[in-house]
């Protein structure tokens, strides 16, 4: 799945080397990280290291986070995506997982939820899933409401890296 995915404000697409810019503004943000455990880069490298392992997962899951660039500025906003988990997680494996990312910038313009629609659709209509999960930290409440207005409701927490999270599932399929 490489075409590109147009919303009414943003183009969803794969995740190239020239974002190198974008990520290392992102995720060298401590503000970004505050509810991800603070793991903020320090090199430009590391932003390539990150997109070379997005990359990865594509060729390997033929799914993976994309590009979200805003249409009117043309400018990299963050990354929004599925992931397939193939780690044990809060007792599941090889699930799909919904993630987001955005600079600053773009909070609170309602992008996570604009990208978001169009994974939480494409992983039913498309993959044909009928597990679709996401976590957020237990006070990551912009996080919390993204998720909560796709569809997904709280099933309890669970321990990453020591920090609370909750788990959520999509209420598309009660399993
Ligand atoms: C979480 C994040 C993706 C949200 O992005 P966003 O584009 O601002 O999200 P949206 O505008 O679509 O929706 C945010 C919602 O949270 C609400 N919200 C924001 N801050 C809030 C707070 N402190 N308390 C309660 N609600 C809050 C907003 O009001 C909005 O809900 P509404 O549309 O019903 O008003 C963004 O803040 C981000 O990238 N954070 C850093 C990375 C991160 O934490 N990613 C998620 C990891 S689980």
């Amino acid at each position: 799945m490489h075409t590109p995915i147009y919303t009414q404000r943003l183009l969803l697409r794969p995740v190239e080397m020239t974002d190198a810019d974008g990520f290392y503004e992102l995720d060298s943000n401590p503000a970004v990280h505050a509810y991800l455990g603070g793991h903020v880069v320090t090199k430009q490298e590391q932003s390539e290291a990150i997109i070379l392992h997005l990359q990865k997962q594509y060729r390997e899951n033929r799914i993976g986070r994309w590009a979200v660039i805003e249409q009117e500025s043309g400018r990299f906003a963050g990354w929004s995506g599925l992931k397939l988990v193939n780690t044990h997680t809060n007792g599941h494996i090889l699930f799909y997982d919904l993630g987001y990312r955005f600079i600053p910038d773009f909070w609170g313009k309602g992008y996570a939820t604009e990208a978001g629609k169009v994974w939480v659709q494409y992983a039913f209509d498309t993959l044909r899933t009928n597990r679709l999960f996401a976590s957020a930290d237990s006070k990551n409440k912009a996080s919390i409401a993204v998720l909560q207005k796709l569809g997904f409701v709280a099933d309890g927490e669970y321990l990453y890296e020591y920090r609370p999270q909750i788990w959520f599932k999509h209420q598309f399929n009660d399993f």
